[in-house]
This record gives C-alpha cells, structure tokens and sequence, in this order.
C-alpha cells in the first residue's frame, strides 16, 4: 500500500487505488452500521468510513476527537463527502488515543486563545502558517534576486533604535540592556561590507495598544543598501510587495479559498504605487479630522480612512522630522522636513517605514541631542559617518500586518502561531 497525503488524494491522484494515510481525527460520527471518520493531516482533511463488518470496527468506536492513528483503505470519488473523496477502510490502528479534546465548537474565542497550542492544529492555523511560510520565501526570493545579501542581526542591543517607549529593557547579567526594536542599525554596519543586504528576524516593542495590528513581538522583514534615494526606495518597496502579491495569489490559491480570503486583490496589484507627500495626506484628512495640523502625527484611524481614498497600497513620504526618529536624514533647505516614508494598505494604514538615512556625523550628533539621545551610547553607528559614509537608505515592513491585509484577518494575532500582546504569552 502506498503511503500518501491527503491532498494527493484529494487531487484525484490515487482514485480507485488502496492508500495508506496517517494523521489526527478530525470529526467523526457513529452510525448503526457506519462509523464515518474525518481525517487531516498537514495537507488536508478527507472522509473515510468504516464497516461494522471490519475487523477494525471495535477501534474506530474507540477513535476520539484528535487521536493519532494509521488508516489502509480504498479511495472512490463521493460527492457528498468533502472535498469530493471518500476513503472505504479497510484497516485503521490507532496510534495515540486521545482524552477529551477541550477545544470544540461552542467555546468562546478567548478560551481557543488561551488553548493556543492546540488550536494551531485547527484548519485556520494551519492555512495562515502556510501563507506566512510562502509570504516570507516569496520576500527572501526577492531580496535575492536583486542581488541582497541576507544577514543575522543580533536581538540583545545595547541602545534604543526606535523611541524609547516601547523599548523593552532586560538585565543581562550584570548590565541594562534591550531587545531589538529594528535591526536597522546593524543592517547599516553590515551594509558597508555587502552593500545590499536584508534580514527577516524578530523585533519587539513595548507596546500598549490593544489594536488588530500591534504585536510585542512580530517578524520585520527589513532592508538596507547604499548609494541609493528615496525614489529607488519608493521603486524597491512597490516591487517587493507586487512581486509577493503576484506570487502568492499564484502559489496559495487553494489556501485563499478555504479561508474565505479575498485572492482577487492580490492579482490587482501593480506598480507603481500611488505617492503622496504627508503635506498632502494632512490637507485630505483635515476636513475629516479638524485637530490635524502640519507636524501632527497620524493616528491609526487618520491611516485608515486616508486608505479608503486609494483602495490599493500607496506611499505617504516626507514626514515632518520633529515626530521622526534619530537617524532621519532631513532636506537641507527644509530641515524640518525628513526622508521618511510609509507604506500603507486599506484596513491597516502603515505596513512599512523607511528612508534615507542621515548621512553627516555632526548633524546625526544634533538629530541625537534633539532627541535626548546620549552620541556616546552610538559610538560604533557614528563610525560608519567617520569612515567612508555614503547616502543610504532602508526600510521595515512587519510580516504579520502585511499577512492581515493580505489575509483579510480580523487581528494581527493570528498571523503568527505564538503571539505575543500585553495579556498573552503563553505557551
Ligand atoms: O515604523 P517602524 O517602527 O520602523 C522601524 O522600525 C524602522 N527602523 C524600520 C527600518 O527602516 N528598517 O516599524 C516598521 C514596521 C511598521 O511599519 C509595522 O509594519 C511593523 O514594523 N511594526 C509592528 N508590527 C506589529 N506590531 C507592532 N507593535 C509593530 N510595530 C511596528
Ligand atoms: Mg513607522
């Protein structure tokens, strides 16, 4: 008997054939005569069914809610079965036998949080964990093919990156020190041997907000190259995220249909993107929101509703610096304006920042002083302006928001397996 999956089946690969499959028990309903066994596996979900006159019949009775076990049988086209096959059993073992499983269907959304690893196991999880497997391959593809090098950051820092309000301090032996906000600054050290180079790697924030879209700990998948603008910046984020789009909407179709998820909006993206400045964004939201001013920060819900305008992804640049981060590289004429820019998508707003890096030792000094920042915590990030600086530029796109845009999610949380929020940390 062959051993196989169940999605191969599922294909109509092994019609008529005898198959071997192994996985968990998924449904199943007890007839007088029939005993009816849903089955997944990782690939998918299929119906067997199994006589009273088999031997295995006394087994099957025993089959509880997510036991393990090994199921030989014939596979024949059914119509009434999900997925359009059935699997006749001849012969089942059980493997684990499962206690009562605590997750069933009338238990409340906080209690299937709270039962986390058990409920990746469900058909949701295991759809979504695919999509972010593909999301991030299709990202790591990308990056390659224009030639960037992928690098490993570390995660203990020693000095902030982003604010120092979600900056999460940890004593590290006898000294304070912080897990990484962005690997950025090290990208950039690393971008003066590779020139190109990205990573995809954990980034925490201390981070209050109960949204759909914030995490205390996400996936950021971020990108450093130098002589480079703010126009190749702009080019280079536009081609990522289509050519994720693309690739996805090719690769997780089936994916897209079993989670009732929007594929269609994927195929529509195209570059370029949609470019406004932040003068611009202020002037289309002030009618909506009255109390925003040039230099005020925009909100979750100012993003949201400039989102609506366009529909698609589109870029929001030249930030005023005073509500940008150090390392900001200003215009020369305008020094109250920054290099920043923003990518944001319907439902969510910002799913990416980044920019041109400032480039001269003594105004990174001043933006640091401005900022409350100790130049001597930065010594090495200062070095890379004393030695052979070069314009540079770079950004962030957090896994997760781009996975609940895609995805159509209602929360960020399940985007990834094992979230983490101010209230959830376990397992
Ligand atoms: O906008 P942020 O803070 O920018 C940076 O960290 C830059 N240093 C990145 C760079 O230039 N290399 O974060 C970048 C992105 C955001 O746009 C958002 O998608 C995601 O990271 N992000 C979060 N995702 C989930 N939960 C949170 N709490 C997040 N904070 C930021
Ligand atoms: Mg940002």
């Amino acid at each position: 008997m062959t051993l196989v999956k169940i999605n191969q089946i599922l294909e109509g690969k092994y019609t008529d054939q005898k198959v071997t499959i192994r996985g968990w028990v998924y449904r199943k309903r007890e007839g007088k005569e029939l005993i009816f066994i849903l089955i997944r596996d990782s690939t998918g979900v299929i119906q067997s069914t199994i006589k009273k006159d088999n031997p295995s019949w006394s087994e099957a009775q025993k089959l509880t809610i997510e036991s393990s076990l090994t199921l030989e049988g014939n596979v024949k086209p059914d119509t009434r079965a999900p997925g359009g096959f059935e699997i006749g059993a001849d012969n089942l073992t059980i493997t684990g036998l499962a206690e009562t499983f605590p997750i069933s269907k009338d238990k409340s959304e906080e209690f299937i949080r709270d039962m986390r690893h058990l409920w990746l196991r469900s058909r949701k999880m295991n759809l979504v964990m695919k999509v972010r497997a593909e999301t991030m391959q299709a990202a790591r593809d990308y990056f390659n093919k224009q030639n960037y090098t992928e690098v490993s950051p570390p995660m203990f820092i020693s000095a902030a990156v982003e604010g120092g309000s979600t900056l999460f301090g940890l004593k590290y032996f006898d000294q304070q020190l912080y897990l990484t906000q962005s690997s950025q600054l090290y990208l950039e050290i690393l971008m003066y041997s590779l020139e190109n180079v990205y990573c995809i790697a954990p980034s925490f924030r201390a981070e209050k907000s109960r949204t759909i879209r914030h995490l205390t700990e996400y996936w950021h998948m971020e990108g450093e190259w130098a002589f480079a603008n703010m126009d190749d910046l702009m080019k280079f984020e536009e081609g990522l995220m289509t050519y994720i789009c693309q690739t996805i909407a090719t690769k997780c179709e089936k994916e897209f249909k079993e989670l009732g998820a929007d594929i269609e909006k994927l195929k529509t993206i195209k570059t370029p993107f949609p470019r406004i400045t932040y003068k611009e964004a202020i002037e289309r939201l002030k009618p909506k929101n009255p109390q925003l001013d040039w230099g005020s920060d925009l909100g979750y819900e100012d993003e949201k509703v400039l989102a609506e305008d366009f529909g698609t992804p589109f870029f929001v640049y030249d930030y005023p610096t005073a509500i940008k981060a150090f390392y900001c590289k200003t215009y020369k004429d305008h020094p109250e304006v920054a290099m920043s820019v923003d990518m944001m998508v319907p439902r969510i707003g910002e799913i990416s920042t980044g920019g041109a890096r400032e480039d001269n030792k003594d105004l990174l000094i001043e933006r640091m002083k401005a900022q409350g920042l100790k130049p001597e915590d930065y010594e090495w990030y200062l070095d890379l302006r004393r030695y052979g600086t070069v314009p540079h530029v770079g950004f962030g796109m957090g896994l997760e928001r781009l996975l609940v845009w895609m995805l159509d999610l209602d929360n960020i949380i399940d985007a990834i397996p094992f979230p983490r929020t101010t209230r959830r940390f376990y397992p």
